[in-house]
Parts: structure tokens; sequence; C-alpha cells
């Protein structure tokens, strides 16, 4: 007999999700995982650690740029590197023991140690062999460099890096203009440091809707950030104390170098697999790496099932989580489901950028007729009583039934935002059906609401 009903292997945002999920559907779960503390990337050397290092130098932005405008005199506000640091790590140590906290409380057991699959049915932690009628593999992805750039961790970062360097650098290169390099190159920026992020392709954010790209580039250049684009890094390399990157512009080929103390590379992550014995198992990889799987989350191998950034789509821990709800509804023979048009993208610099369903770009190419609500928050009191006016709604809405095809926001609070967008997506809602609900004054979902407004008779403050 199996000594678990499901054994997950990898404790981040899926597997964890997953194992107390199936745990609450009454079966018996394990969860492998090798790190000292649960949580995976995202709470370890991911989304939470940033978002500390985020809030910090927010604050340090405001006081230094905010405070005197509202009346506010405090001296220059001095920066403790280390201390900031310690902030970091208290707030990963207070979401990592919340994880243990929740597995005890849902009877998880915690399996400790890096897993292989021996088997199907056959989990191999250490010298220990475990039993299970199903796996979830949730082992997640790890950062993928480039040719040519030897990452250090040290003078060349990867996003696990550059939340511990040991001191502020004078000068930082970021490879690409996704949201790691944007998110970090702000993190340093914010602390001083001259920062330049070099992209390969002509737009910042790539799959982002093109009108909130350029909108956001403006308003990070406003801050201080350079940016080189259509340019190809060619290689980076140690430069006494600092490094060197070398890169072609696209246009004309010609080659350029420039030197940091600091280079992060954010050129994208690839499914963290190693040493599960995914091959000897059987179980079917796709071109790019990631494991092979159906609609219900089945791998090749039956009895084995995938989630996360380890399978296609956006890597998102809220993907992964939604994932791992499914696949353990699916596994206690219920119905999971995860509605890939309405999963939404936040980017947490300062203004926030969010995003949920398609671009006005992709609606465009499908040639499905559409209009547009947009509301800038320059027309929202809220926004303008704390210095963040800068940045606009935009909801997209089909032109004959107005229902609502996406949104995308630049703003304060725009993660947050995009939820009721969410919500209404979820419930087939048309833009007149938000413009139509009561917001509270003063807000700044009231520049969710004019955004739909404008989708119909028009905008009221604007
Ligand atoms: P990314 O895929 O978002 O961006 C990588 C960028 O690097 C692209 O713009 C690409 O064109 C550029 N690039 C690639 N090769 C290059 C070269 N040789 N020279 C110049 N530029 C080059 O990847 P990123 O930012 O590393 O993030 C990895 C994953 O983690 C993403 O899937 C992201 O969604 C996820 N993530 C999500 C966060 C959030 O939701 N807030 C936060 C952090 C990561």
């Amino acid at each position: 007999m199996a000594d678990f009903d499901l054994i997950v292997i990898g404790a981040g945002p899926g597997g964890y999700v997953c194992a107390i999920r199936a745990a609450q559907l009454g079966l018996k779960v394990a969860c492998v995982e090798g790190r000292e503390t649960l949580g995976g990337t995202c709470l370890n050397v991911g989304c939470i650690p940033s978002k500390a290092l985020l809030n910090a130098t927010h604050q340090l932005h405001e006081a230094e740029h905010n405070f005197e405008k509202m009346g506010l005199k405090v001296a220059k506000p001095k920066v403790d590197w280390e201390a900031m640091k310690a902030y970091k790590d208290d707030v990963v140590g207070g979401n990592t023991k919340g994880i243990e906290f929740l597995f005890k409380k849902n009877k998880v057991t915690w399996i400790k140690g890096w897993a292989q699959i021996a088997a199907p049915g056959k989990v191999k932690v250490g010298d220990d062999m475990h039993g299970a009628k199903a796996i979830v593999i949730a082992t997640g992805s790890e950062p993928s460099s480039l040719p040519g750039i030897a990452v250090d961790e040290d003078v060349i970062v990867t996003s696990t890096g550059a939340l511990t360097l040991g001191k502020v650098p004078k000068s930082m290169v970021v490879i690409g203009a996704g949201v790691i390099g944007l998110e970090m190159g702000s993190v340093y920026a914010r602390l001083g440091a001259q920062v330049t992020v070099i992209e390969y392709l002509d737009a910042i954010t790539p799959g982002m809707d093109a009108e909130v790209a350029k909108a956001f580039q403006k308003i990070l250049t406003k801050q201080g950030i350079k940016f080189v684009l259509g340019a190809a890094v060619k290689g980076a390399s140690r430069d006494g104390k600092g490094a060197s990157v070398t890169y072609a512009l696209r246009k004309d080929d010609s080659e350029h170098e420039i030197k940091a103390d600091t280079v992060l590379v954010a050129t994208g992550r690839k499914p963290f697999t190693d040493g599960l014995g995914l091959e000897a198992a059987g179980i079917e990889l796709l071109p790019r790496g990631q494991i092979k799987t159906d609609a219900q989350f089945a791998t090749s191998v039956p009895g084995i099932y995938a989630i996360g950034d380890a399978i296609v789509g956006p890597m998102l821990a809220h993907k992964a989580e939604d994932e791992g709800m499914a696949v353990a509804e699916v596994i206690a023979g219920k119905h999971g489901h995860v509605n890939y048009d309405v999963i939404p993208g936040v980017i947490y610099t300062a203004p926030e950028v969010a995003s949920v369903g398609q671009t006005e770009e992709q609606i465009k190419e499908s040639g499905r007729p559409y209009k547009v609500g947009k509301f800038s928050f320059m027309g929202n009191a809220r926004a303008k009583a704390v210095f963040q006016a800068d940045g606009f709604v935009k909801l997209l809405a089909d032109k004959e039934t107005d229902r609502i095809l996406g949104c995308h926001i630049i703003g304060p609070g725009a993660g947050d935002l995009i939820h009721e967008v969410c919500v209404a997506m979820e419930f087939g809602a048309s833009a007149q059906d938000l413009a139509l609900t009561c917001h509270a004054h003063p807000t700044y979902s009231e520049a969710v609401r004019e955004a739909a407004l404008a989708c119909g008779d028009g905008a009221i403050h604007m």
C-alpha cells in the first residue's frame, strides 16, 4: 500500500498550495522540499524579498522627493544597506514560517530533501523511498543566463544575487527589460545607482500593451533609468572590481562596451527539473524543456502530474497556485479548472503596471471590432493628492457586445485595481457593467470606472 495518496515535489506557490488543497479534500499528502525553508523561489528569493526592497526604496524616494511638498521636514534619509537587507530577511522568514504553520494545520508532511522519481508511484529522497498513488511535479524554474556570461552571484548576478549584494553599487547594467530587470533596476536606481538597461527588442516589457510600455519607459526614464533598446548583449566578464558588458546594436551591428560595478542578468527563466529523473521515468519534455502536460496537468506517465513554471504558460506565482488547486481537485476526483484568459500580470515598480486579458495589438490582429476607453490619473483626485497622477487606465471592449476584452493600467495601486476587471471578466461583464457600478470617492478605483464610462458615452472627469 502507498504511504501517501499524493506526493508533491516542490514547496513553491504551486506545490504548497496543491498540497494544502489536496489535504483539505481529504487526501494523505506529503510535500518534498530540499531548501531549508518552504515557499520556493517566490518566498525565498523572488516575489517576496524583492517586494520588501521595493517598499523600502519607495519610502526612501517619498522621503527624498515628496515629504517636503507635504510640509514634512526631516533630515536627508540615510540608507543602512545591512539593516534594509535584514528587514527583507525578516519579511521572508515570517512568510516561510507561515507556510510551515499551514502545513502543520492541514497535516501535510514535509519530507526534507531533494526528490527523484524512481518509478510511477515511487519517490526517492536521500536513502528513503516513499510511495504515493499520485505525484505532482512543482519544481519551478531557475534563471537562464546567456552564452558568454559567467554568473558569479557577486558582480555578475541573477535576481537571486541581486537581493544580497555586498554594497549598493554606483553603477549597474541590467540585461533584459523584462519584469525582473525593471523591478530590481528600480530598487537600485532609487538607492542611487546609475542604472542602464540593455534590451534586445525595440520596446521594454515584451508582450505588454504597446501604449502602456511606451508610457512606462517614459516614466522610468524620468526616474533616471537609462535604456539601450534594440541591442543584443554578446557577453559580460569581470573587469577589475566591476564588469564589462559588450553588446551590438541591431540596426547597424555596431559593437559597444559598457562598464559597471554590478551586472544583473535578467533574460528570462527556464524550468528547473535537474536530478528529478524525468528521462528515466519516461516523462516527455517539450523542446524548450518544459514538462508536457494535457489539460488536466497529466504528464505522459500515468499518475504523474506537473504544474507551474515547469510546464508551459506565464511564469507567475499565481498561475502556479491556480494550477496547484486545480490539479489537487482533479486528483481528488473533482473538476479542477484554470481560466488562462483571465490571469493578471503585475510589475511592482512605482507606479505599478498591471494587465489582464488581451492587449490592443492582440485584438487588432484577431480582426475583432473593438473600442478603447481611457482615463488618465490626472483626472483622479486621490492620485493627484499623493503625487502619483502619472499613468492611465485603458479598458478594451468588444465594439458590438461591449464585453470587456482586456485592461491595462499604469498608475498607483495598479496591481490591486486590476482585480475588479478580473472579476468582471470572469463574469463575462460588459464595460457598461463596470461603469454602472458605484465606486467610492476618492479612490484610485474611480479611474477604472471612468475608463469604463469612456467606453460608452464618455468619462466625467476628463
Ligand atoms: P522576461 O522574459 O520578462 O524578460 C527578459 C528580457 O530579456 C526580454 O525583454 C528579452 O528580450 C531580453 N533579452 C533576452 N536576451 C537578451 C540579450 N542577449 N540582450 C538583451 N536583451 C535580451 O524575463 P525576466 O525579467 O528575467 O523574468 C523571468 C520570469 O519571471 C518572467 O516570466 C516573469 O514574468 C517572472 N517574474 C514575474 C514577476 C512579477 O510578476 N512581478 C517578478 C519577477 C519575475
